[in-house]
């Protein structure tokens, strides 16, 4: 593979969005574009282990990233208990690689420290609604995001694990998570076994939007997407065939749809109300 990060950009967006997109030639910062394009989720490492010295670092760099009006609300849990590790692994078992990863984190919404602030302060807390839980959630998901990021830079590899809201509660309790403070996601970290695979996206031109959302053609538009990724990713099994039958042709779409006409998490609110939001 080559190193020249403008050929890499090259060959990852066409990967990617199945279309040419220009790049300038002296374009600034090509390395780390080049490798934020290249991104893969990695779910076989080696047992090589991640010392603890570039955790704490990966941690000081995925806590550097911008927070809502500064409020600081995600949290990272390491999970270095063997006992409470096997115990999440064997609630995900269908996910072998949360028991493999040499690492497993969990990235928090964290809307209790600012509580504490204001009592602290001898302040009333007026936001007890919605957007005290969207906050912290959105914040620990862009602290994920730039772990994943900088982890990358630094030749390891990530797989967020939503599964882990498959069983929030006893997550929650493992973790002895307070009120207010919720997991968003797991991380299995690691150096990758092997280089992994560019998961195609939908085009930009069905996410990307000016001065109004649009939706024209859209139907059109994720069938193309459906037979750029097939051709490339076929899926090695379809879904819920007892129920819908063999297609002939699997796409994203029939994958996703298949996927959502089955309740996830239906019991999550109940969860986060349980940990005293209010989400009027
Ligand atoms: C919030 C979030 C939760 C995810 N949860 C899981 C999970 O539980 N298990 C898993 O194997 N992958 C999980 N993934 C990884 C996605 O499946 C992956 O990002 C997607 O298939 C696209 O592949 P790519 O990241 O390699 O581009 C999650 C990703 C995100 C952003």
């Amino acid at each position: 593979m080559t190193n020249d990060p403008l050929a890499r950009m090259a060959r990852a967006l066409e990967e990617r969005f199945g279309t040419k997109i220009p790049v300038a030639s002296g374009q600034a910062g090509a390395e780390s574009l080049a490798r934020l394009l290249e991104h893969r989720s990695q779910r076989r490492y080696t047992p090589q282990p991640v010392s603890p010295e570039l955790l704490q670092l990966l941690f000081a760099c995925a806590l550097s990233s911008p927070s809502k009006s500064d409020l600081q609300q995600a949290d990272i849990v390491h999970v270095r208990d063997t006992v409470k590790r096997t115990a999440i692994a064997d609630l995900i078992s269908d996910m072998p690689w949360v028991r493999s990863a040499p690492v497993f984190l969990v990235f928090c919404g964290n809307n209790r420290r600012i509580r504490q602030v204001a009592e602290l302060r001898g302040k009333p807390f007026a936001n007890d609604h919605l957007d005290a839980f969207m906050n912290a959630a959105v914040d620990a998901g862009i602290v994920m995001t730039t772990f994943i990021h900088t982890a990358a830079a630094a030749g390891i590899g990530c797989c967020p694990i939503s599964a882990v809201r498959n069983h929030a509660q006893i997550v929650s309790d493992l973790l002895e998570l307070p009120d207010w403070v919720f997991p968003v996601a797991g991380l299995c970290v690691g150096y990758p076994a092997e280089e992994g695979k560019i998961t195609a996206r939908l085009p930009l031109e069905v996410t990307v939007h000016v001065d109004r959302f649009g939706e024209a053609g859209i139907a059109a538009k994720i069938d193309a997407y459906d037979r750029r990724r097939v051709a490339k990713q076929p899926y090695a099994k379809q879904r819920s065939v007892e129920r819908y039958g063999k297609a002939e042709f699997y796409g994203w779409s029939e994958d996703k749809a298949r996927q959502y006409s089955v309740p996830e998490r239906a019991d999550f609110g109940a969860f986060i109300r349980g940990k005293k939001f209010n989400l009027d």
